[in-house]
């Protein structure tokens, strides 16, 4: 197939409105078309797993269940499963997560913990920024997973409380509901306040807003 500008697009190459391309990598092609570690319906009863995470995606309504077999002599991660309705991105991103975790006998939760967006990112050979979204939704189910994990062993003190924290009490604005704005590419506190369908947020929180929006900026995007 050849464009205007008789330039061959491949077949996985998708493309925006405007008739721009967005490119994914050759690494998120192939792990799209031949995902890692996918959980099929039918292998879900055998799978012997101790701990789970579900998330959502608020910005698309997409959802990931992710499952781990973990081994509680050495903490390290035996084995990983997921199944999600999100998207191509999310697809690829979780199965490079996937494998990241299995590699090398497997990584111990401490350091599953420490695997950042960036680090599937680079794996994946990048993403286009509107899709950045996606590769953290692999993510937060491998979190949600390992804080199952630490509940049904009653290490309640390991559990990590991502906790969502009000900004401002009068619109009920959470650090959680700007990450997701920023997510969706909000950039300033007027992006934000678009997005969530909100008036002007309390005067005393607007700095802690923009604060949170910097941070979870150069998080995803630097
Ligand atoms: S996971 Fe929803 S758009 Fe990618």
């Amino acid at each position: 197939m050849k464009t205007q500008k008789n330039k061959k697009i491949k077949s996985a190459d998708v493309r925006g409105q405007k008739g721009e391309s967005w490119l994914y990598s050759d690494v998120v092609k192939e792990h799209f078309f031949n995902p890692r570690n996918f959980m099929h319906y039918d292998e879900e009863k055998k799978f012997k797993f101790n701990a789970t995470g579900r998330v959502g995606s608020p910005a698309c309504g997409d959802e990931m269940v992710l499952w781990l077999k973990i081994d509680p002599k050495t903490e390290k991660i035996k084995d990983c499963r997921w199944r999600t309705f999100g998207c191509g991105s999310a697809i690829a991103s979780t199965s490079v997560m996937s494998e990241m975790v299995k590699e090398k006998g497997g990584m111990k939760l401490d350091d599953a913990l420490k695997i950042t967006p960036n680090d599937i990112m680079k794996r994946l050979g990048g993403l286009p920024d509107r899709k950045i979204h996606c590769s953290v939704l692999g993510d937060k189910a491998l979190q949600a997973a390992i804080n199952d994990y630490f509940r049904q062993t009653k290490q309640h003190k390991r559990i990590i409380t991502a906790g969502a924290k009000v900004i401002d009490k009068d619109l009920n604005i959470t650090d959680h509901d700007i990450e997701e704005a920023v997510l969706e590419g909000a950039h300033t506190i007027e992006d934000v306040q678009k997005r969530l369908k909100v008036g002007v947020a309390k005067p005393e929180a607007k700095e802690a807003i923009e604060e949170l929006i910097r941070f979870y900026w150069e998080k995803y995007f630097s």
